[in-house]
């Protein structure tokens, strides 16, 4: 298994590029299976979620090839299969957005049920709610979903849940009624980048979808969807997370192509504890001088603070001078970087959905162990700010999610290396 070894204390300081963004590859990968022709989709990350896409593509009779680097190519081999197994989806919970598009093209799914994961229960009810409301009949048997409609008919649906939105149910729903009959009106749907993007997406394919971006979501059938040639926008949780490495080692560093517009929280959060981050060229310039300041946040959907940014927020707040509080609002369960930060000298203490972080002058190097892609994004940025040597375990979950992590990081002057034992 491999390591990612880390020398702390180095600042970073360059220019570096934003990968395309992960959790939006995945549902517009999934959105293949929805027409017979040729797709080619661009600016696609090479990670391990992706391959796992790929494969469960081509069990479904989608063959996805890479024609070049960030190029991925689609092509229908075989209408027939149906069935998305346990071994795939239990390595990736993204996987479950091929039974949107299954139902809708094929007429029957049967997908694993994807379960629970480190972050928490995770349940897909609303995924359920959303498609049963279109049409399609489905049981839970043996571990997996099994869904069949011989046609989906569009309805006026509402998908909001305890949490929120949901972002993967959205993408699920919509996928489904873009092919049903008549119009379907989505309330509460998730407002996400990565939802927008699946949308303009399915647009391009022949699909009636307007007020993307919006929880609203209005979208009229259609017969077929065509091919497509798409582009993914960046990756905004991997430039939130080079941003706050480069803000924990008192940085400088230029991200091209990071989109300010879709990191608007995450950028006010960060100039409020003294972080000087702009709009640079397209991209986003961070320069971070002295020791941060503490401040208080809660996660919410977007344009709220990410989830998927609290883990990364929360090493940097470490260090900051003062008392902070953190509330998860989105999984209110997704904790286990706590303890780790801790055996770095971290102060954290949860309390329920909140943790009360009291910053310290300084972390020191530990060997600590990812649990989650995002937890395992925050060790890696307090091994670079931390004194001493930090080997962040189980380097998979960072393979996950972040493109060539440390080539990118050493690219700007980080002491870091992989160790395969
Ligand atoms: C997506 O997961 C992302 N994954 C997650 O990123 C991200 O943390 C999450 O959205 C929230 O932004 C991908 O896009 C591949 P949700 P998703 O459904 O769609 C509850 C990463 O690190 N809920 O929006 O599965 C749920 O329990 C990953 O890249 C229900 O109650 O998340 C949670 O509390 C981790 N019923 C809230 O809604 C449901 O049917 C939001 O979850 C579905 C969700």
């Amino acid at each position: 298994m491999d390591k990612l070894v880390i020398e702390g204390g180095y600042s970073l300081k360059g220019t570096v590029a934003v990968s395309g963004a992960k959790n939006a590859a995945l549902p517009i990968l999934a959105a293949t299976l929805l027409t017979d022709q040729k797709c080619i989709i661009r600016n696609v990350p090479d990670l391990r979620d992706v391959s796992t896409m790929m494969k469960i593509l081509g069990e479904l009779g989608v063959q996805a090839t890479w024609k070049e680097p960030g190029v991925v190519e689609t092509e229908l081999v075989d209408p027939s299969p149906c069935t998305a197994a346990y071994e795939l989806v239990r390595q990736m919970r993204a996987s479950f957005c091929v039974l949107g598009p299954l139902l809708a093209k094929r007429g029957r799914a049967k997908v694993s049920h994807p379960g629970g994961c480190v972050i928490g229960p995770r349940p897909v009810d609303l995924h359920l709610k959303g498609l049963r409301a279109l049409g399609a009949k489905i049981e839970v048997e043996g571990g997996y979903v099994q869904a069949e409609s011989p046609a989906l008919r569009g309805q006026a649906i509402y998908l909001g849940g305890a949490y929120g939105s949901t972002v993967l149910g959205t993408c699920n729903v919509v996928m489904a009624a873009v092919l049903a009959k008549g119009t379907t009106i989505l309330e509460a749907a998730a407002c996400e980048p990565e939802v927008a993007d699946l949308c303009d997406c399915l647009n391009h394919m022949g699909a009636r979808i307007t007020g993307i971006g919006t929880p609203k979501l209005e979208i009229e059938g259609v017969e077929e969807l065509g091919g497509v040639d798409y582009k993914i926008i960046p990756d905004r949780i991997e430039a939130g997370t080079l941003m706050i490495a480069a803000a924990i080692t008192h940085g400088d560093v230029i991200l091209e192509w990071a989109r300010l517009d879709h990191l608007r929280a995450v950028v006010d959060k960060l100039r409020e504890v003294g972080v000087v981050a702009t709009a640079w060229n397209g991209g986003i310039r961070v320069v971070d001088a002295n020791r941060s300041k503490a401040t208080d946040f809660a996660t919410l959907p977007f344009p709220g603070i990410p989830t998927d940014m609290q883990a990364q927020l929360m090493a940097l707040l470490a260090t900051a001078e003062g008392l902070s509080v953190v509330t998860e609002k989105v999984f209110p369960d997704r904790f286990m970087h706590i303890a780790e930060l801790n055996r770095m000298g971290a102060h954290i203490r949860r309390e329920g959905p909140t943790a009360i972080i009291e910053g310290v002058p300084a972390l020191s190097g530990a060997p600590v162990m990812a649990s989650d892609l995002r937890a395992s994004a925050a060790l890696v940025i307090a091994g670079l700010a931390a004194r001493g040597q930090t080997e962040v375990d189980r380097a998979y979950h960072l393979d996950r999610g972040y493109e060539h992590i440390e080539e990118k990081l050493s690219r700007l002057g980080a002491r870091i290396w992989r160790r395969s034992e």
